[in-house]
This record gives structure tokens, C-alpha cells and sequence, in this order.
């Protein structure tokens, strides 16, 4: 990704978007400044520590054997499960140790440039709020127990943690050539929703697989999702579906493979060959898949969310 015709933007600072740049509109509260940022992580109250203390219980019943072993390690490496919403604070100075990386907090999903910027300055900024006992199962806007549960683990990880800076490096580039779409797509495919094999195996590690129960089981166990080695230009063009289950999963051999697949490609290029907008919708499977699973499609066609239908 960081193969370049245009010089790179200082990171150090943050960078104003230029006015063709496409920027999401979202309206900043007034108490946080440029860069978005919480003065301080919130205090949680005892039922908020609590929900906290059940949701990573219920993750523990279904990661074993089928999250990533790195997630795995990242947990147990950062203690996440010492009780109560780990404290950012604590947690920046051990993950500062094994990888340079922060996890600071913010009120909401912040501007995509802004989210960048913070990325490749090593700091993962998270919600700072968390759901409640009604939300319990399910909250599309993300909240500390997928940010921190879902994300940061994997950041004890040295390759995965410079993919992600790389990737905030490397949104700079496809909001000037307007195409945060189709980076967009490669984020959901892989740090969302990515698959990873280890020997035989398919295990998860994308942070919105592994911060719920019901995704965790589909996305490695089920008949009804396509599994396809990932590649990284057809990802790139491939729609996703934001509040359901994933029809197709993508699949990589390993972080190093991942980083590299990325970092070495030039984007430049693939960039300019785009179109604004998708070519293959979410349950396609095309003649260049390396398909290790094609999936039924039983859950989507029976009706998916809220049909009723069994995530099979
Ligand atoms: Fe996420």
C-alpha cells in the first residue's frame, strides 16, 4: 500500500481532506477536538462491568477452536477477561510494549480520515460506551466490547498490527482517488470478517465475527456461506451486507501473506481501474475463486435476519 506516484502525507499531524476528497457527514459533539478523541476513557458503572464480564463469558463458551490461535494468544497476552471494561489506559501500556499500538477512546464512529490518521499513528480508537442487557445480542453502531473485544487483541500480533497501520496509510490514497468504497470492502472482508487458515482448518479472526456468538459458529461451521481464498483485488470489488451475517467469507493463509498482499500491490494502479461502484454482489462466486466452500445460501434465501431463519 505504500507503493506511490503521489509523496504520502505527513502523518504526524492530522490532514485537512481536500475539497474533492468525499468525507461522510457526521456532526462532531462539541466536547472533542479535531482528532476526535474522549478527554478521558468514561467510568463504567457495576452493571456496565457486568455486561462487560458476560459478554466476554459468552465469547469464551464459542472461540476455542474456532477463533484464530493469535487472537487467542492476543487475549490471554492483554488479559482481557480480568474483569469489568479493561481500562485504556493500562491496556496502551501493555499492547505500547509488544507493538507500539494505543487504544484510545472516542465518542462514535468518527470521520473516515480521521480514523485513518489515528491508524497510522498506531492508536485504535474505540467506543467508549457499551451496550445494554436489551442490546445485548446484537448493536449495529460499535461499542467497546467489539472494539476492544473484537480489534485489539490481534494488535499483540507484529504483522497484523502493521497491516493496520498500513491501512491507515493507505485510506489517504483512496479518498484522493475517491475510492473508500472499495478499501472499505477489503477492511470488512479481512479485519471485519476475515477467515484464516491454520493446517486444515478455517478459524476467524475478523473483530465482527469474533465480538458475537451466533457469527463466531457461522462463519467457520455452516453449510449455507461461501468460503474463498482471498484476493485482494476481487475483494475489492465485491458488495457486503452490513447488518446481517456475511454471505461469503474470505479466507487468508496467514497475516504475513496478508501484509504483504497488500503493502506490494500498487494501488495506484488498481485505483484507476475501479469503478465507483461494485461489480460482484455479496454471494457471487466467480470463475477465478480458489472456492473452498460454496455455500447453499440457505440461511439468506430462507430470508436471513429477522425471518426467523436458522443460521445454518
Ligand atoms: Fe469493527
Amino acid at each position: 500500500m505504500s507503493s506511490s506516484n503521489a509523496p504520502l502525507p505527513d502523518f504526524t499531524r492530522l490532514p485537512e481532506p481536500g475539497p474533492d476528497m468525499f468525507a461522510a457527514p457526521l456532526q462532531k459533539p462539541a466536547h472533542v477536538g479535531e482528532d476526535w478523541l474522549e478527554p478521558a476513557q468514561r467510568d463504567y458503572s457495576s452493571e456496565e462491568d457486568c455486561i462487560w464480564d458476560d459478554l466476554f463469558a459468552r465469547q469464551m463458551q464459542v472461540l476455542p477452536g474456532r477463533a484464530a490461535s493469535l487472537f487467542m494468544q492476543g487475549l490471554d497476552r492483554l488479559d482481557l477477561g480480568r474483569g469489568g471494561v479493561p481500562d485504556f489506559g493500562k491496556l496502551s501500556e501493555e499492547l505500547g510494549k509488544l507493538t507500539g499500538w494505543s487504544v484510545v477512546p472516542v465518542p462514535m464512529l468518527i470521520p473516515d480520515h480521521v480514523f485513518f490518521w489515528h491508524l497510522a499513528n498506531r492508536r485504535f480508537p474505540a467506543g467508549n460506551f457499551i451496550r445494554t442487557r436489551e442490546t445485548f445480542d446484537y448493536i449495529q453502531e460499535p461499542d467497546v466490547f467489539h472494539d476492544v473485544f473484537g480489534h485489539v487483541p490481534l494488535l499483540a500480533d507484529p504483522t497484523y498490527a502493521d497491516y493496520m497501520q498500513e491501512y491507515g496509510r493507505a485510506g489517504w490514497k483512496a479518498m484522493r482517488y475517491n475510492r473508500l468504497k472499495a478499501l472499505g470492502a477489503l477492511y470488512w472482508y479481512t479485519v471485519e470478517f476475515g477467515l484464516i487458515m491454520e493446517g486444515k482448518d478455517v478459524r476467524a479472526y475478523g473483530a465482527g465475527i469474533l465480538s458475537g456468538p451466533t457469527e463466531t459458529v457461522f462463519s467457520v461451521e455452516a453449510q449455507s456461506p461461501n468460503r474463498i481464498m482471498l484476493n485482494v483485488d476481487r475483494v475489492m470489488r465485491t458488495d457486503y451486507v452490513i447488518s446481517d451475517l456475511q454471505p461469503t467469507y474470505f479466507v487468508i493463509e496467514s497475516f504475513r501473506e496478508l501484509y504483504h498482499d497488500t503493502v506490494e500491490r500498487d494501488f495506484d494502479r488498481l485505483y484507476r481501474s475501479l469503478g465507483p461502484g461494485f461489480t460482484y454482489a455479496n454471494t457471487a462466486v466467480i470463475d477465478v475463486d480458489d472456492v473452498l466452500h460454496r455455500g447453499t445460501q440457505e440461511y439468506h434465501l430462507r430470508g436471513g435476519r429477522g425471518s426467523g431463519a436458522a443460521p445454518v
